[in-house]
């Protein structure tokens, strides 16, 4: 059982802390699963290390912390159907994840967010860069504010998972089951929603599965998305997390946005992760 009060040290970085004094292969108590959640709120992500953890304790940590979102497009470690597989291959060029994103907008009850744990590293390169919504946000001018507490955006899963997408058209699919026919989720979400821990405002848009604003042509949301994905992805928002064995992620895709550096051809890379299940979001 972990003794005492968990600490929480912020990265150097524009997101995220590192969380010490915690032993996730030990059952947590309610006081430090709440401590846990409001660091979460305000630091969007959370890093532990020297966690060597089972399957069954990153379970068992996740069933702390809430329900389980089981993914639909990765394939789950063997034994343990709500653990996704993050895999790359040697073989394999292109990485799950790899652009900016937020897991699972494109749901109507959008995933609160992952826990992300290294199983094995490449001996060099697979870092994941994190970036804040909240700051990214909050340095926007008060008139551009303004208009995007009005919007709403589209987000879809088809054109990144389905039929026509670039992953189900490649041989090249990375750890994904491959079952483009379940790609049918759309979702519309405000773009500047209210965090539901921290009652922050945040930015909620991303690269990898926003459409547009509702409303507005194709055009017109794109030369507004490419100005918001510059401006939220400057390096003064973000964090560059490495990983080591033992190391564990637990981010809060209200938050944050995440990317996968897929820089290391030629190595495995495999990670464990759940997801968590969120709620509706709102303006
Ligand atoms: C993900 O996008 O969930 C994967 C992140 C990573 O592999 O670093």
């Amino acid at each position: 059982m972990t003794v005492g009060p968990i600490k929480f040290k912020r990265t150097n970085g524009g997101v995220g802390a590192f969380v010490r004094n915690v032993d996730l292969s030990q059952s947590l108590t309610q006081e430090h699963v709440s401590a846990i959640k409001s660091a979460l709120g305000e630091h969007g992500v959370l890093f532990f290390r020297n966690q060597m953890i089972s399957p069954e304790d990153h379970q068992a940590f996740a069933e702390n912390l809430g329900s389980i979102d089981v993914n639909r497009f990765f394939k789950p470690v063997e034994g343990f159907p709500k653990i996704a597989e993050v895999r790359k291959e040697p073989e394999q060029r292109s990485a799950i994840g790899e652009d900016w994103h937020t897991d699972h907008s494109y749901d109507q009850i959008p995933a609160l967010g992952s826990i992300l744990m290294a199983r094995e590293l490449p001996r060099h390169g697979g870092d994941t860069l994190f970036s804040n919504m909240y700051a990214a946000y909050d340095a926007l001018s008060d008139g551009l504010k303004e208009v995007l507490q009005t919007l709403q955006a589209e987000h879809s899963s088809r054109h990144r998972f389905g039929r026509q997408s670039k992953a189900n058209n490649s041989s090249d699919t990375g750890g994904r089951l491959g079952n483009p026919d379940l790609a049918v989720q759309d979702a519309v979400h405000p773009v500047v929603i209210t965090h539901p821990i921290s009652g922050k405002k945040a930015l909620y848009v991303n690269r990898t599965f926003t459409l547009g604003f509702v409303g507005w042509s194709q055009a017109e949301s794109k030369a507004l998305l490419d100005f918001l994905y510059d401006h939220a992805s400057q390096p003064e928002f973000t964090y560059r997390f490495e990983w080591e064995e033992g190391s564990v992620a637990l981010w809060d895709n209200r938050a944050t946005w995440h990317k996968a550096l897929n820089d290391y051809h030629g190595e495995r890379r495999l990670m464990h992760r759940i997801t968590l299940s969120g709620e509706a979001l709102s303006a």
